[in-house]
Formats: structure tokens, sequence, C-alpha cells
């Protein structure tokens, strides 16, 4: 469809006079507004998705502008639903195993879905670099494998019963089975990047697990710390979300053998936009919809861990009020959420922690701006700004 309005856009171009050329340029414009009115990011990023998209639109008279039959720019689950079923295959044929157990455990997490965001990230990545081998269907599947890994440890080391929309692999097989069949992935995953047989990719992925394994750590030794800082929840979240984030986004860079600066684009974009999908969850898990979310609400607090809404409203809120969340977070008690939730709402915890969200993603954009233009970097700069809104 976006070739075809490509082809009927340049035939368009050479008939139609300059004024079209300007109404066009005109419907751009106020297309670009509407677009980053629904998406309400912060002003700062308002500018850049609308500068994008009117730079975009006008230096390549998008077939948004100038045809009838054009579709609007496609999401990115659009645009690489084919490479994610390549995906889906691989992750499939991967799985296998002798022992009955490994296959039903994993099988349970991974066949309830997920977004595949880091997936998608490698592969819009690998399109916005023209790389183009069956090699990347590999390594996406292989970042799948290690955040399914993450997830099925953290389930046991959270203590949560719910997740995808339905119950944990621990409520429903064991602890025991969640850690080993999470040991298995693990394996897997180093087994697929050996395969590969690139040293500098399996650098990155041995590092990103590592680093992840060590924010996990860190995050356990912070827990029922009410004193924590801003830095050091950044600190903890880059390493357990984000580095897996940066190397989904640098291994394409690496494949692709682009320049160590266009690598570095690459990983800057993937680190941000991780700080920012891990600020989104812990604005989630207060505030979020089970049912959509697919997870229980309040895991957090629960578990004594001093995520940024807390640490926000700790600082604007009144001594009585602090003691309250200090208690809540010091103590394994059974904790009453809606007083905490009321306090992250009149004190703009919940907002304040938004915008760094929204900080870290126009970082992230601000970080490809490198990157030749293409509709894959179109995509990923909307995914930037999508992900801030996210309900699941
Ligand atoms: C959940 O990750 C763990 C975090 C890093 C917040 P996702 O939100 O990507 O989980 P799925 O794969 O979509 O279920
Ligand atoms: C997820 O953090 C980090 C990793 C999976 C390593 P959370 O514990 O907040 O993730 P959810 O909310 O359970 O998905
Ligand atoms: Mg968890
Ligand atoms: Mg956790
Ligand atoms: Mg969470």
């Amino acid at each position: 469809m976006a070739a075809k309005g490509k082809k009927y856009t340049h035939k368009v171009f050479i008939l139609v006079p300059s004024r079209l050329f300007f109404v066009a340029a005109a419907q751009a414009l106020k297309r670009a507004v509407t677009e980053s009115e629904r998406l309400k990011p912060s002003e700062d990023l308002r500018e850049v998705q609308s500068t994008e998209l009117i730079i975009g639109s006008i230096r390549f008279f998008h077939p948004l502008i100038l045809t009838q039959d054009a579709a609007p720019t496609p999401s990115f689950s659009e645009l690489i639903s084919n490479e994610m079923d390549e995906v889906d295959r691989v992750i499939s044929r991967r799985l296998s195993s002798e022992v009955p157990l490994v296959g039903e455990v994993a099988k349970y997490i991974i066949s309830a879905g997920g977004k595949r965001i880091r997936p998608a990230l490698l592969l819009l990545l690998s399109g916005a670099l023209s790389y183009t081998a069956r090699q990347k269907y590999e390594m996406a599947a292989v970042v799948e494998f290690i955040h399914t890994a993450t997830l099925l440890h953290d389930d046991v080391v959270d203590d949560s019963t719910l997740r995808r929309g339905r119950a944990t692999a621990n409520v429903s097989f064991g602890n025991p089975a969640s850690v080993l069949v999470g040991d298995f992935l693990y394996s897997r995953a180093f087994q697929m990047m050996v395969d590969c047989d690139n040293m500098r990719v399996m650098q990155v992925l041995a590092n990103a697990t590592n680093v992840i394994a060590e924010g996990e750590v860190q995050q356990l030794m912070n827990m029922h710390d009410a004193s924590l800082t801003e830095a050091g929840y950044l600190e903890v979240i880059r390493s357990k979300t984000a580095k897996l984030f940066e190397a989904s986004a640098r291994i394409p860079a690496i494949l692709a053998k682009a320049s160590p600066d266009i690598e570095q684009a690459c990983a800057e974009f993937g680190l941000a936009l991780g700080t920012a999908f891990q600020v989104i969850d812990d604005v989630l898990d207060y505030e979020g919809e089970s049912s959509v979310l697919g997870k229980n609400l309040g895991d957090d607090l629960r578990e004594g861990k001093t995520t940024l809404p807390l640490i926000f409203a700790m600082q604007n809120c009144s001594p009585e009020e602090k003691t309250l969340i200090r208690n809540a977070i010091e103590h394994n008690e059974e904790v009453n959420l809606a007083p905490i939730l009321s306090i992250l709402q009149k004190t703009g915890a919940m907002q304040a922690t938004k915008e760094v969200a929204h900080q870290q993603a126009l970082l992230a954009i601000k970080a490809i701006a490198p990157l030749k233009d293409s509709i894959y970097k179109t995509v990923l700069t909307q995914l930037a700004s999508q992900l801030l809104l996210r309900s699941t």
C-alpha cells in the first residue's frame, strides 16, 4: 500500500501546481498538530513529534498528503507483523526440549502473549539500518527468551500471582519449576547467540544479562528503604529493564556493521526508551487497570519497593503523610493502598513521574536523529511517544 502510494505521489507531484503543494503542507501541519494533541505528551516532546512529522511529510511528499488511497503511517505492529510471525516461528522451534515440563512451562507463559516490544525494537532498527539477513529473527527470539526468563524469575522474587492476564507460572507450576525453566530459557538464548557466531553480539548480550541480574539484586538490597533517591531508583531500572532494551537496539547496528556513531545512537535510543518503559510500568502499578494490564496492581508497595511515584510524593507531602508512606515501605504489613493513592494524586507525584518518562522518550527520539529518514524511523519515533500512554 505504501509503495503504491509513493508511486502515485511522484506522478501527482509532477502534475500538481505549486498551490497544491502549500495546501498539502498546511494539511501536514494540521495533521501533525492533531496527532500530537491526541498523544498529549509534554511540550518539548510535542515539538519534536510535530517537527518530525512536518519535516518528514514535506520533505518526502508523504503519500498521506497527496494521494487519496494511501494508508496512514502504520503502527509498529502493522509494519513488522510478517516479521514478527517469523520470530514466533523461531521461538516455537527453539523451545523444543526432551523434558516435557520445560516445554509446558515455557509455552504457558509464551503463549499468553506479551507485547514483544524488545524483538519489535530489534526488527524496527534492522529496518531503519536496511539490515535484512535472517539472523535478525534469531536475535529477536533471543532477546524475547532472555526477557521471558527474567519474568519467570521476577514473579517468584516479587511473589506475583497474575501475569499476562493469567495465573503466574509460579502459581500454576510452583517456584522451583519457574526458576528452573527460567534457567532453561537463559541458557537456550546463550546457545542461540553462540550459533550467531558474532563476538560483539555475544559480548553485548552476556553483559546485558549480567547487568539485569545485578539490577535485580540491587533492588533486593533497596527493599524497604524509604530513603532511596531518584538517582538510586534510576540506577536500578536502567540495569533491570533498560539494559535489555539497549541490547535489543544495539544488536541490529552491530549486525548491520553500522558506524560507531550510529551504533551509539541506537544504544542510546534503547536505553532511554527502556528507562521510560519501566517508569511507566511503575506508574501503572498504582493507577493501571488490572484487567487491561494483565497484572495485579500494588505489587510494588506490597513488596516494600520505593519507586518514583513514592519518592516524589515524599518530597511534597505533609510530615504525617510521609510517615504513612514510610511505614508502608518499611514494614511488611498489609498495605491499605487507597490513602497512599490519594497522596500520590494530591502531591502531583504521578504527574511528575510521567514527566520523567516523557523526558526519557524525548531523549530517545533525539538519539535516533542521525539515522537516515525512513518509515522505520518514523514508527520508532511514534513508538517512543505511544509507550508513554500505554495501559498494557
Ligand atoms: C514487563 O515487561 C517487565 C518490565 C520490564 C516492566 P513487559 O511489559 O514488556 O512484559 P510483556 O512481555 O509485554 O508481558
Ligand atoms: C521488571 O520489573 C524487571 C524485570 C523483569 C527484570 P517489575 O517487577 O516491575 O515487572 P512486572 O511489573 O512484574 O512486570
Ligand atoms: Mg515484578
Ligand atoms: Mg520485579
Ligand atoms: Mg512492575
